[in-house]
């Protein structure tokens, strides 16, 4: 039996998301852009109204925002807005069995020293081995993404990736988290990322190993991971 999701059934309105894609298209790498009602409807090509009902849906449903100046519409894609369309790209990639593998570059930088707390949850660990097939060093090496390769990590975000279980202790939670299979420079690691969506620059990274004794990493030098999606 093939899983039947029809267009009722997925949470994603299609007009949103062609919408989206028709605003993205016209600002390219601008961060807003700036139009006339009239304008706003021929970019849409409908009418003013109707062109002015879907940009009320899309900042009603957080995809984008408005500041009205002049009577210009100065409008901006949000990170949920850029979610829907890094997921529909993920979509697309996997119905057309298209290339599922990134290379993401970034600069090794040290966290706080909470990974190292996080990875030593016993819960996680017992995860760690059975759904990944290693038990991590314990802690997180950090990576800052460069920010030509912020499309890399956003369509990461929008990947289903390796689920890992959240678990209540007596005296907090902790969240359920993605994982994605990878290696930096040929040694096994995992992209690790909170399920839900957190909008930094910063991927952490776990390992069998002490990764920057292994690969005489310190802070600031590049790094290249390379994950399946
Ligand atoms: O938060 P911070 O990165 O400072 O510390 P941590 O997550 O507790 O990890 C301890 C140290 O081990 C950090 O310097 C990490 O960069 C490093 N690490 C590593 O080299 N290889 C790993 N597989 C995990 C962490």
């Amino acid at each position: 039996m093939f899983p039947v999701i029809s267009p009722e059934m997925d949470s994603r309105d299609p007009y949103d998301y062609w919408a989206l894609k028709t605003i993205k298209r016209i600002m390219g790498k601008n961060a807003l852009i700036s139009l006339s009602s009239r304008e706003l409807g021929e970019m849409l090509g409908m009418s003013q109204q109707s062109a002015s009902r879907i940009i009320l849906k899309l900042i009603d449903e957080g995809f984008i925002q408005r500041k009205i100046e002049d009577r210009r519409q100065n409008i901006s894609i949000t990170d949920v807005g850029l979610d829907l369309l890094f997921s529909e790209m993920n979509d697309l990639a996997t119905v057309l069995e298209m290339d599922n593998q990134l290379d993401i570059v970034g600069k090794v930088i040290s966290g706080l020293g909470e990974g190292r707390y996080y990875i030593s949850r016993k819960s996680y660990i017992i995860q760690f081995q059975e759904k990944l097939g290693f038990i991590p060093y314990l802690g997180t090496l950090n990576m800052k993404i460069e920010p030509e390769n912020e499309g890399k990590l956003r369509r990461l975000r929008n990947s289903p990736g390796i689920h890992i279980d959240g678990f209540v202790t007596d005296d907090r939670t902790f969240g359920a988290v993605k994982t994605f299979m990878g290696n930096l420079n040929g040694l096994e690691c995992a992209a690790i990322l909170p399920e839900r969506s957190v909008y930094s620059d910063v991927l952490e990274i776990i390992s069998p190993f002490f990764l920057r004794e292994k690969l005489k990493l310190s802070d600031g030098m590049k790094i290249s991971l390379h994950v399946d999606l």
